[in-house]
């Protein structure tokens, strides 16, 4: 059996902590023989452990103590602490794994409520295990969320060659706005979200580069989002933002300019690596 889970994109600029797409890199974990043992072959690194430690055993574990180990094996082209959702994909293939080996049968809103409980909001989780757009709420513990698909639209991920923790990224939001400034920043993020739904991808890249939740505070943090910001708009972007909580950068763009995009991001010389990424629309997928 295999379950392969969807890399994702957060906060699309003002959807903060509430709105992800689900993108083109993906995280498989095959499971293989049952065993006395739980064991993970995988080659992302020393500090990545292979049992019970993993997180991957760690989720499926606190949904059921009581599951057969099996030896696994862990592939993943979604790198660690960039705004990719790399620890959401691999908490979504926990709670898939132990709803396989466990027989839990859960539906696609129990396993968000389960992976919301655990990553603490619900943008990277959501499209994980839907695909597509997913637009979600995490208040009083209750989760809420609406599927949609993704306008038609290029995605070029720069992605640095240094990790951002979310913690660090988060640390230098503030701890409050008025209440002038987040009725401006939530009606950005409205119109950000009808014009997504509409289809209306220039409105949308005015709206989602209009962000006034997050992304001021943390562009300092990413040397790279100025320059390209300036790529996309001198090329014909829709939007240029921070993905989750950094380091990557995504550009927004029409399919006939993402090569030319790419091409000048390339050019620059920076330290890190550009995708050209599509929308995932299965989200969390089993193959037995
Ligand atoms: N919404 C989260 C943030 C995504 O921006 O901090 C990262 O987990």
């Amino acid at each position: 059996m295999k379950i392969t889970v969807p890399a994702t994109s957060a906060n699309i600029g003002p959807g903060f902590d509430s709105v992800g797409v689900a993108l083109s890199k993906y995280l498989t974990i095959e499971v293989l023989e049952a065993s006395d043992s739980w064991f993970i072959e995988h080659d992302l690194g020393a500090d990545i452990p292979s049992d019970e430690r993993n997180l991957l055993l760690d989720v499926a574990l606190k949904i059921k103590s009581d599951l057969q180990p099996h030896h696994l094996k862990m592939i993943s082209d979604i790198p660690l602490a960039r705004g990719l959702g790399s620890s959401s994909s691999v908490i979504v293939a926990g709670i898939e794994l132990a709803n396989q080996l466990g027989q839990l049968n859960l539906t696609a809103d129990q396993k968000l409520d389960l992976a919301t409980e655990i990553e603490g909001h619900p943008d990277n989780v959501a499209p994980a295990i839907f695909g597509n757009l997913v637009v979600a709420s995490y208040v009083d513990q209750k989760v809420n969320s609406i599927v949609a698909d993704f306008p038609k639209s290029s995605f070029i991920a720069f992605i640095p060659n240094y990790e951002l923790k979310t913690s660090d990224s988060r640390g230098v939001l503030p701890s409050e706005l008025s209440y002038k400034e987040a009725v401006a920043a939530s009606s950005i993020a409205n119109v950000a979200i009808a014009a997504l739904f509409a289809g209306d991808l220039e409105k949308a890249g005015q709206a989602i580069q209009g962000d006034m939740f997050h992304e001021r505070y943390r562009q300092k943090l990413v040397k790279e989002f100025a320059t390209i910001k300036e790529i996309g708009q001198e090329n014909g972007a829709y939007a240029t933002y921070l993905s989750g909580a950094g380091p990557t950068v995504m550009v927004l763009a029409p399919k006939s300019v993402e090569v030319a995009i790419k091409e000048k991001i390339d050019a620059l010389g920076l330290d890190g690596e550009s995708f050209l990424l599509n929308v995932d629309k299965e989200g969390v997928v089993v193959v037995d």
